[in-house]
């Protein structure tokens, strides 16, 4: 029989970052005179957030129409504005102005409370002219290192601030189930424990230790929650998660974030289990605020309140709407075109069906947030603190970022590095754009204009032309994304006849949210038939991946030598590329997904027995088709050296219900070249009341080895590490034996 160690799922929760927000501070006195102080008008006005488009002149994008913004700011009091004045990425002077006419108005009010910007600066502050533009989240992840994401975001914040702005819409929590939706690359990817230590690494890289200074942002963790997990695939569309499953993935990387002092969320446009999120009161206000603690702001996704009666019918007007996820725990709605919710809000408070004291709390959090990032002594950027905004300094980070992302999935004979000497041809529809290179919420929301506004930062074909000389590089585009061209291909084909290897450039356009919705997780067609041509020449290809989520490749990953994962590196990305495939980079990223092989086998690694059969000795019988057999597996990357995995020892093969468990593993450089390698531990219960997983991440270092080299890696597991969600939504451990797992080498331990 097995004792059940129950852990009151609560006390973990009264972490120490969670015990001081509740502590009376200064900030906490000055918000209570403030808001004694306010009209009901002027909180409900605080709540609002409008998006700053509206108040641009008709057809004259980016010109303010003042009457507009007085309107706003003067009669409806807004607290809030958000994203990018047409025609899209301001320098960091037209920041200034825009912010400091803003600031002029709000200056004319009667309290004086200045307007809260939020940007979406997802991979950088990349809705600025010049800005430092990083690997998007997918590809921070695969780096596996913490501290590259943290200073990626410390320099976004610096950016940021530097544009006058004090608070990001990152960063991105998601955990995506389906690998077709179209925001998996906002994503660290299919793994809660590595989403929540690349999550709060972010969060502590934005906000550094004070979120007040001139070179730190608030930031906002996304989309709480299960928005990642539509059943379909397809953007805002009905999740179904249990809350077992929620609580034991998808919150603890909220959890994580929150401790680490996130200051604001925004809730997920999607439903779960038949209820959309800004109408779950339970998800909100019972447990995010109430048992997480969060004491941040919680604003409301695009127009999702107007949606709550338009799409998701679960409201009968505007009102009703605004009624229902306000109680819920909404405390800012993100409207954004229009003062429905003020008028409607103010209505309701005043025939006494909103509370005042749930106003005068959502009121209490943003004005808060607004005298934590300083915003009433310092809301405008004096340009020169900013000496470093695009410094070659920052652009060597963004570079590093995606040499540690890029991900070496597949290198037949050792086909990697290449020679400089060789003559090759580069081709494939995304060899030559900086569009694809970065993907959405570049410059403008879609990222349409980055091959303008990015025009002096390599595309692969020119980093390539740059690193062997323009003579030794072939080029033709052989594929559109889309449409499929016969022509094209020929001309690819008669021109790798003149080249020792071929750089097949795939994948796909840019994009983020609705417009990025696919219904065939295959790679186009018109790229399959490029490939399939090219593979006919029996001449070394190289396929290059450049895509947001992991487009399928079966029908002709067979006939690639190497296969390179390079994400959506951003501006810097194809330098990384191109170094490595030189030899000049050592490649270390790891993969943070499952990559299918097959439309319908979507496990992922952390799968349960039962999808794994094929691995296992039930596959004895012939009949089983293997069902786990993904294209590369989560964690995979290789390196051009080798790493050997020694000595793994535990340091008791018995522990009690307190015990923490060491775990040392010895890491040594047999190669000839230095190499960075990712050591990841895994974890398996080996019998549990609840299906146990195949295995899961739970600890993860990057580390550096010369030639020869070995180091000792250590890691601690706690009690925590040993548990699950059970089905009364508590978190337990279950006597019995565990496997630790790190490479091929395995020890285990037993709980008892
Ligand atoms: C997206 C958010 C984003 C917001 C503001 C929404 O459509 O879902 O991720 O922060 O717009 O731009």
């Amino acid at each position: 029989m097995k004792k059940i160690i129950l852990q009151l799922f609560v006390l973990s929760l009264f972490s120490s970052a969670a015990f001081s927000q509740n502590s009376k501070t200064e900030i906490d006195e000055k918000v209570a005179e403030l808001l004694s102080k306010m009209t009901i008008e002027e909180k409900i006005g605080q709540m609002t957030q409008i998006t700053v488009t509206n108040f641009e002149e008709k057809g004259k994008p980016g010109v303010f129409d003042m009457v507009k913004l007085r309107e706003a700011i003067q009669n409806y009091h807004i607290g809030s504005i958000l994203n990018v004045p047409n025609p899209g990425a301001p320098t960091i002077q037209r920041w200034k102005e825009v912010i400091t006419i803003i600031n002029n108005e709000s200056n004319k009010t009667r309290l004086k409370i200045p307007v809260l910007y939020g940007i979406d600066a997802i991979h950088g502050s990349s809705y600025t002219l010049g800005a430092t533009l990083f690997p998007q989240q997918i590809g921070m992840a695969a780096t596996f290192n913490t501290d590259l994401v943290k200073r990626g975001a410390e320099i976004s914040a610096y950016e940021t601030r530097a544009s006058s702005i004090p608070w990001v819409f990152s960063p991105d929590l998601d955990l995506p189930r389906n690998p077709a939706w179209s925001r998996t690359w906002e994503s660290f990817g299919e793994d809660a424990y590595l989403s929540a230590q690349m999550g709060v690494a972010m969060v502590e890289g934005f906000e550094g230790n004070d979120v007040g200074s001139k070179y730190h942002v608030a930031s906002c963790m996304k989309h709480f929650i299960g928005y990642g997990s539509t059943t379909t695939g397809k953007d805002r569309t009905p999740s179904i998660i249990p809350e077992r499953i929620l609580r034991q993935y998808d919150l603890t990387i909220y959890q994580a974030a929150i401790k680490a002092g996130s200051k604001s969320i925004m809730i997920s446009s999607g439903e779960i289990n038949g209820t959309p999120v800004h109408a779950s009161k339970h998800l909100i206000t019972d447990i995010l605020k109430k048992e997480l603690g969060f004491q941040g702001v919680v604003v409301t996704d695009w127009k999702d309140i107007i949606y709550l009666y338009t799409r998701h019918k679960v409201a009968e007007n505007n009102r009703d709407a605004v009624k229902t996820s306000v109680m819920a725990g909404i405390d800012m709605s993100m409207v954004p075109e229009d003062y429905t919710f003020y008028n409607d809000l103010l209505d309701l408070v005043n025939k006494g069906e909103v509370p005042v004291s749930r106003i005068d709390d959502a009121v209490s959090r943003i004005l808060k947030m607004k005298f934590e990032v300083n915003l009433f002594e310092n809301n405008i950027a004096d340009l020169k603190d900013y000496p470093k905004f695009g410094s070659q300094e920052f652009i060597d980070v963004a570079y590093n970022s995606a040499a540690e992302s890029i991900t070496l999935l597949k290198n037949k004979n050792e086909i990697l590095p290449l020679n400089k000497t060789g003559k090759i041809l580069v081709t494939g529809p995304t060899a030559n754009s900086m569009k694809s290179l970065n993907g959405g919420w570049t410059y403008t929301w879609q990222g349409e204009n980055a091959d303008v506004l990015a025009a002096d930062k390599f595309t692969i074909l020119e980093a390539l032309q740059n690193k062997i000389g323009k003579a030794n590089v072939l080029y033709t585009k052989g594929a559109d994304l889309a449409i499929e061209d016969e022509l094209e291909i020929q001309k690819a084909v008669e021109l790798a006849k003149e080249a020792s290897t071929i750089i097949l450039c795939l994948g796909e356009k840019n994009y983020t949210e609705t417009p990025g919705d696919i219904s065939n997780l295959f790679i186009s067609q018109s790229q399959i038939k490029l490939a399939l041509a090219l593979s006919k020449l029996n001449k070394p290809i190289v396929l290059v991946l450049n895509e947001g989520r992991p487009r399928l490749i079966s029908d002709f990953e067979d006939k690639m030598n190497a296969v390179i994962q390079c994400y959506l590196p951003g501006n810097e990305g194809a330098r990384a590329l191109v170094d490595i495939l030189y030899g000049d980079v050592n490649p270390s990223g790891r993969l943070t997904y499952n990559y299918p092989r097959h439309p319908n086998s979507l496990e992922k690694y952390n799968r349960k027995y039962t999808e794994s059969l094929g691995d296992e000795e039930q596959n004895d019988d012939a009949q089983y088709e293997k069902s786990y057999s993904p294209q590369f597996e989560f964690g995979t990357g290789l390196s051009y050296t080798t790493f050997e995995y020694s000595n793994l020892r535990i340091d008791k093969p018995e522990i009690n219900n307190t015990d923490n468990i060491t775990v040392t593993v010895e890491v040594k450089n047999t190669g000839k070249t230095a190499g960075k390698e990712a050591v990841l531990l895994y974890l398996s219960d080996k019998v549990a009341s609840i299906t146990p997983e195949v295995k899961a991440l739970k600890r993860f270092t990057k580390i550096n080895l010369a030639p020869a080299e070995t180091k000792t890696v250590s890691f601690t597991l706690n009690q925590k590490d040993l548990q699950f969600v059970d089905n009364d939504l508590k978190w337990v451990a279950e006597n019995g034996t565990f496997k630790i797992q790190i490479g091929t080498l395995s020890k285990e331990f037993v709980l008892k």
